[in-house]
């Protein structure tokens, strides 16, 4: 406690009153600040990181009780403890009720005014506190749902993700199967006004076709045998927040007109119901199918793809950017580390340059299970080939495409060179013979870093 310096403005229009504070305060280890009047206090709040303002209530012009409405209004966090005058009990109330921290009445006693004072940046730092702990937590859960990529295709997705999110626009995410989409319809959630709001998904493939209407819109009581009592349909449960519709083209093209009504007039009506309830979720809908091809073939109708489709992205499949797999195998294995009680540091040139070959038909949900499972085996700080499952190494017999043995050498050499230089990257970079942000750039793209240096690979 005492090793943080707690910044402390002190309002008074009377000098003398407001000196014997700050002193009292000043003597204790504060560093304390005064201000005549609240136009001065508020200036000065806007200039300072302060913790707590002690204000007389009375003053001319602005009164205590204006000034703690504009503090509130402006560093909510900044605690305030009123002076009151003898008797104005009501003012008290008032204070308090408005969200100061307490009040004290003249005339007070030093040890009353200090011990309010402790208490007060108590509940400051407990509040600084609280606020770093969510915002690791939101760095954690945003963690869980990241794009990771480098190559030209990942950097248009995150493009459009920032882009798109703050838009109530429909979202239609297309790729094959274990591509990212359903992480990508996470983060728009995330990135956007909603993301307070909650993020329903629902597998339209993995429900059964006689059940999958009352999931979508709900149905009353009765309405059909065996609803025995209200549902709620999706769209209800999903509010204003995100509906996720996963897998899309499964729903059976009677209710794809459903569907559509209800995407066109933001109303959705459950089975049986006499009323209509209004929609307000942003809608993302995803496949792993060829809409195209579905229209085509008479699957899926063309109007609902075109309401859908306002804003499409398509996930290219894990091998056209294999760039992409030493930066996702790092990611991997870092995350892993956390679930499984690792100490993995990175994975051999030699596994990386497997895995860039290899052709996903899995895409990153294969990879991510691959890196799982190696590392279930590895109680090395390298992964290694022996623990990539066996055909891999069979199947590899083939020499490598010019790209992959390209950054295959790359990487082991500028590794070479970095332990060497036993991790100066301006060192390296000058042995490199390129610039240092080039250097780093390319440790990224092919997922090098600091703790891969120390290990002989
Ligand atoms: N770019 C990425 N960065 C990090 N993790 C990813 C990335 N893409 C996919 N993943 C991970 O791969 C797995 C599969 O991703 P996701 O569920 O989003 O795929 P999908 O396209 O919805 O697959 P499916 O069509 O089978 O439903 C998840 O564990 C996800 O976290
Ligand atoms: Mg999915």
């Amino acid at each position: 406690m005492d090793t943080i310096k707690y910044n402390i403005l002190v309002v008074d229009n009377e000098e003398a009153i407001r000196h014997s504070i700050a002193r009292v305060l000043q003597k204790t280890g504060y560093d304390v600040h005064e201000a005549r009047n609240g136009r001065q206090a508020l200036d000065i709040l806007t200039g300072g990181d302060f913790a707590l303002v002690i204000s007389d209530k009375n003053m001319p012009h602005m009164d205590g009780i204006e000034l703690l409405q504009e503090v509130k209004k402006e560093h909510p966090i900044i605690e305030f403890i009123m002076i009151t005058g003898h008797g104005s009990i009501e003012d008290a109330v008032k204070a308090m009720r408005m969200g100061a921290y307490d009040f004290i009445t003249k005339p007070f006693k030093k040890d009353e005014l200090l011990h309010l004072t402790g208490k007060a940046l108590e509940r400051y730092q407990l509040t600084i506190e609280n606020r770093r702990l969510r915002r690791q937590l939101q760095t954690i859960q945003s963690d869980r749902y990241n794009f990771i990529g480098h190559s030209e295709a990942a950097r248009h997705i995150k493009n459009l993700i920032t882009r798109i999110a703050p838009t109530p626009s429909n979202v239609l995410i297309t790729g094959g199967s274990g591509t990212g989409k359903e992480v990508i319809a996470r983060l728009i959630h995330s990135h956007s006004d909603r993301a307070d709001r909650s993020f329903v998904a629902i597998n339209c493939g993995a429900i059964s076709d006689n059940l999958i209407e009352s999931e979508l819109f709900g149905h009353v009581r009765g309405s059909f045998t065996g609803a025995i009592r209200d549902k709620e349909g999706i769209f209800t449960v999903a509010g204003d927040g995100t509906l996720f519709l996963d897998e899309i083209s499964t729903i059976p093209v009677n209710l794809q007109v459903k569907l559509l009504r209800v995407l066109e007039e933001h109303e959705v009506q459950p089975v049986g119901a006499t009323k209509s309830f209004p929609v307000k979720a942003r809608i993302i809908a995803a496949t792993n199918r060829d809409l195209r091809q579905e229209i085509a073939a008479g699957r899926f109708r063309e109007d609902l793809y075109f309401r859908l489709n306002v804003i499409e992205i398509d996930v290219p499949p894990l091998t056209e950017r294999s760039d992409d797999i030493p930066l996702l195998v790092t990611w991997f294995i870092k995350k892993m580390n956390r679930e499984l009680n690792k100490n993995v540091q990175g994975a051999s040139a030699e596994v990386l340059h497997i895995l860039q070959s290899y052709n996903w038909p899995g895409n990153v949900r294969e990879l991510e299970n691959v890196i799982e499972r190696a590392m279930i085996f590895c109680d090395d700080e390298l992964l290694k080939v022996e623990q990539l499952p066996a055909f891999f190494t069979d199947q590899n017999k083939e020499p490598l495409g010019l790209k992959a043995a390209i950054h295959f050498f790359e990487r082991k050499h500028i590794l070479s060179v970095l332990r060497i230089t036993k991790g100066d990257k301006k060192e390296a970079a000058r042995l490199l013979k390129v610039g240092v942000s080039s250097l780093y750039r390319k440790m990224a793209e092919l997922g090098i870093d600091d703790t891969l240096i120390g290990n002989g690979e």
